[in-house]
């Protein structure tokens, strides 16, 4: 059998998704965010994806779509040796200029009106939180975290988005 001899500069994925979101806008926007700032994989859990006026750049056609019916299906088809992080608001989450983000990561955001539940919460590895009083756009925290992972993994390895 041959041998992979491919080298790449940093080992690592990560995955973006929502769980019972209402709102298209912000799952399009979500996904263009995805696909552009390198996502391997998108996710829903709970409500299907349907046509989303945000997402023009049709993220699905050029990254896996995944849906999971509920939690715990997606919880038991995590990616082997994968951190989960819960992006939310709350006293034991970590802000996220001080997260060091894993090397392999699924990133979950919450339901606009009533954010990640507790026992989703609990479930998570990590719990990470974006500044400010009041809670930002569901969209909006997704991508700052993303933009969050890629430029401290692109200054600890130039070139690699
Ligand atoms: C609009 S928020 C939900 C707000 C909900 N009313 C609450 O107070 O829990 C929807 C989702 O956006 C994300 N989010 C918004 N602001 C955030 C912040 N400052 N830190 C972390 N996540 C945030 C979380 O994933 C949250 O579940």
């Amino acid at each position: 059998m041959s041998r992979v001899k491919q080298k790449y500069k940093q080992d690592g994925f990560y995955g973006i998704g929502l769980i019972h979101s209402v709102k298209g806008l912000n799952i399009g926007t979500l996904w263009r965010s995805a696909y552009i700032l390198g996502a391997s994989f998108i996710f829903t859990i709970g409500n299907r994806y349907s046509r989303q006026p945000g997402d023009v750049t049709r993220t699905w056609t050029r990254i896996p779509l995944f849906h999971h019916d509920t939690f715990e299906d997606f919880y038991s088809h995590l990616p082997h040796d994968t951190r989960l992080i819960g992006v939310e608001m709350g006293d034991t989450a970590v802000a996220l200029d001080r997260f060091d983000h894993p090397s392999r990561a699924v990133y979950l955001l919450g339901n606009e009106q009533l954010g990640l539940s507790p026992g989703v919460m609990e479930k998570c590895h990590r719990l990470v939180k974006l500044p400010g009083a009041f809670s930002l756009n569901v969209a909006v925290a997704g991508s700052l975290v993303m933009y969050d992972r890629v430029s401290k993994i692109s200054h600890a390895f130039p070139g690699r988005l």
